[in-house]
């Protein structure tokens, strides 16, 4: 039977080739002058011969005609009308500027009309009357600027319409009824700077959406309210877009959304959480820095994120979280120096990643990707190391098992002054504590207050840059123990330090307090994310004996080094023996500072200028 089947197959096709090469030589239908015809396919090819108009004489039951490329400026009314068998009709790159009215009237079995690059700068009513079929129309990259009522009236059968790169400044309410099943709507790179809600919300079939707003910068709440059953939402292009209005995409339930070519500083997260089915984002070519914890999960179905050529420095841990069916991760081109296994929820979903373009430094951080290379798909192009400076260049397919483990290490963050500090200062000045580390990938280091507070990098009592904490002004209440923590991914380390500040004058101080380690505490919970407030509202955990601990023998400290302090006063006071209790203040008299030219008789005032005050 398969035999036999292969024969016929073979035949026919033998049958069909001798039909086709005696179409050839005896041409059973005219060809018109200038163009190409392969007849037995029923083509009709003027692409590219210079015509400046629709030739003549064009075989009425051909398929396809391309009369693309050449210098057609104007259509006549009901110009194609002898072509009713005509399905494909190809008048692009032409300088077309008017179409009459009823001009493909008759072409009842087009379904596809390309008229994209030409000149058309207004669409008439009727021009596209009598396009029963069409599926297809192309008109982008022309100079239309509006978009009528009705202007697509009788295309009960189009699916999708390509108008992107036009002028278009207004579509008007009505534009796009009859338009039943429009499946797919291109509106990119157009000059519409009002949202036409109402005009969209006649495509009731509208599936696949792409649209670009200029004037914008944030986009309203609202945009789409009326479209929800568009799955696929591409908005790109936009120079000017830097973020998204809180409910602009409600009432979409979108499961593709690429918010490309924009001026997104960040992912906007509040916007998305409602999408729930989405399965594909796209934020390429925005200046996005850093991907957020815990800020994706509501985005349950998630597969597929593309950051490609951004600005992206961070994947923060946890920052997939939640997103259980996440495949694919294309962060190519950006600054990311490396890319921490916990930012996924779990590694066995995912099965592609493109990492390629980044300045990655080769360190036990990414030992994770090399350990998975063989099953990850890198879609052809493997991350390469940028650092350390030995690796520069080599491809993450280039290392032998056996020298992974010898080059992918890191060393644990180190405090290097480890001997215990303690600053005494007088009330006013300004005081530094060094906490210097050693460690790689470079230790974050935290500061934490006597009063287990974050120290950030402003205020009175700030961290510098080189993580050396400054006290300026020191008041007798920062007395304390201040900590110091450094962690990086191999370890962490912490030293304590005591500052006493003594109110002035000077008093001695007997140091009664031991010292404190923070032994109980969670670290993780402390260290700095791009947002402070989180990881402070967070609270820091540790265990309640140590609290009391702390407190009390702070206090005792406190109080101890105040009583100290005012028996010191005391006995001062007491030893100065007979106290004055009058002084003489000699002063310059006002008048004789303005008035230069007293100058003289003011200094022969001067010994009587003096003061007596009762202290
Ligand atoms: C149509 O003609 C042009 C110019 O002669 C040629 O480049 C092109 O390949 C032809 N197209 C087809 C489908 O034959
Ligand atoms: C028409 O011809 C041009 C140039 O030869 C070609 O690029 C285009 O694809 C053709 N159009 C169709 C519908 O085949
Ligand atoms: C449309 O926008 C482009 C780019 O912003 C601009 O160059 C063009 O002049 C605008 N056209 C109209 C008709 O406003
Ligand atoms: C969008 O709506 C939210 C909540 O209703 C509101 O807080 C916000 O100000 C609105 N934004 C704009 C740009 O209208
Ligand atoms: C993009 O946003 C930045 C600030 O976030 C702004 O300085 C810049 O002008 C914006 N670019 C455009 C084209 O609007
Ligand atoms: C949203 O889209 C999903 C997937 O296309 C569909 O299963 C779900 O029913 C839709 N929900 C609503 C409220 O339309
Ligand atoms: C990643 O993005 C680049 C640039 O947009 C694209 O060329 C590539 O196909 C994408 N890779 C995957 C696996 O999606
Ligand atoms: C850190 O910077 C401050 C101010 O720039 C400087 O005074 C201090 O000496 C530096 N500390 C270290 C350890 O280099
Ligand atoms: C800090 O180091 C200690 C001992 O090396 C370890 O038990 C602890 O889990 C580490 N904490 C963090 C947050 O890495």
């Amino acid at each position: 039977q398969f035999v036999n089947l292969c024969t016929i197959h073979e035949d026919t096709a033998i049958l069909l080739w001798i039909v086709g090469v005696a179409g050839a030589w005896d041409s059973p239908w005219p060809c018109p002058q200038r163009c190409e015809c392969l007849h037995e396919l029923l083509i009709v090819n003027c692409s590219s011969v210079h015509m400046t108009s629709v030739p003549e004489g064009i075989y009425a039951k051909s398929l396809h005609l391309n009369l693309s490329n050449n210098h057609l400026k104007i259509l006549e009314r009901r110009q194609f009308s002898n072509l009713a068998e005509l399905q494909e009709l190809d008048l692009s790159e032409n300088m077309l500027s008017i179409i009459k009215f009823e001009a493909f009237l008759g072409l009842r079995r087009l379904l596809t009309l390309r008229l994209s690059q030409n000149r058309l700068k207004i669409i008439p009513l009727g021009v596209f009357s009598g396009l029963l079929s069409l599926r297809l129309l192309d008109i982008s990259k022309n100079e239309i600027l509006i978009f009528l009522d009705h202007t697509f009236r009788d295309m009960a059968s189009l699916q999708k319409l390509d108008a992107s790169r036009n002028d278009i400044v207004f579509i008007s309410k009505l534009a796009f009824s009859g338009l039943l099943n429009l499946q797919e709507l291109n509106l990119d790179r157009c000059n519409i700077t009002s949202a036409p809600a109402l005009a969209l919300s006649q495509l009731t079939g509208l599936t696949r959406l792409q649209f670009c707003w200029v004037g914008y910068t944030v986009l309203p709440n609202n945009s789409f309210r009326w479209l929800g059953w568009v799955r696929e939402l591409t908005i790109s292009n936009c120079p000017w877009l830097g973020s998204l209005a809180t409910k602009s995409l409600i009432g979409l339930n979108l499961t593709s959304l690429t918010l490309s070519y924009c001026n997104l500083s960040s992912v906007p997260y509040v916007p998305l959480q409602h999408l729930v089915y989405l399965r594909y984002l796209d934020l390429s070519y925005n200046p996005i820095t850093s991907i957020q914890p815990n800020l994706l999960g509501d985005l349950l179905q998630l597969q597929e994120f593309h950051l490609v050529g951004g600005s992206l420095q961070k994947v923060e841990p946890r920052a997939f979280q939640g997103l259980v069916h996440f495949r694919l991760l294309n962060v190519s081109s950006n600054q990311l120096s490396t890319l921490e296994e916990m930012a996924f929820h779990s590694m066995k979903t995912l099965q592609v990643l493109r990492l390629d373009g980044n300045p990655l430094t080769c360190d036990c951080r990414l030992l994770w990707v090399l350990h998975n290379r063989l099953d990850l798909d890198f879609d052809g192009v493997p991350p390469v190391c940028a650092l350390p400076v030995y690796m520069q260049g080599r491809t993450f397919l280039d290392f032998s098992a056996a020298e992974v483990p010898r080059l992918f290490t890191c060393r644990q963050a180190r405090i290097l002054n480890r001997k215990p500090q303690e600053v005494r200062t007088d009330e006013g000045h300004t005081v530094q504590f060094f906490c210097q580390v050693d460690g790689d990938p470079t230790p974050s280091i935290i500061w934490v207050s006597p009063h287990r507070t974050l120290l950030t990098t402003t205020g009175r009592i700030r961290v510098l840059s080189n993580g050396t904490l400054e006290v300026r002004y020191a008041q007798v209440q920062d007395s304390g123990y201040y900590y110091c923590f450094a962690s990086n991914t191999a370890g962490n380390d912490s030293i304590s330090i005591s500052l006493r500040v003594c109110g002035s004058p000077e008093s001695s101080y007997q140091n009664h307090s031991p010292q404190f380690f923070l032994e109980g505490w969670n670290l993780a919970a402390i260290i700095p994310s791009d947002n402070p407030t989180v990881s402070t509202s967070q609270g820091i955990p540790f265990d309640m004996k140590t609290l009391v601990i702390v407190m009390t023998m702070g206090s005792v400290s406190f109080l101890s080094s105040v009583a100290v302090c005012f028996v010191f006063i005391f006995f001062w006071s007491q030893s100065k023996g007979k106290i004055k209790h009058t002084a003489k203040v000699s002063f310059v008299p006002r008048s004789a500072a303005i008035a230069t030219e007293k100058a003289e008789r003011a200094e022969a005032n001067m010994e009587t200028a003096k003061l007596t005050m009762r202290l």
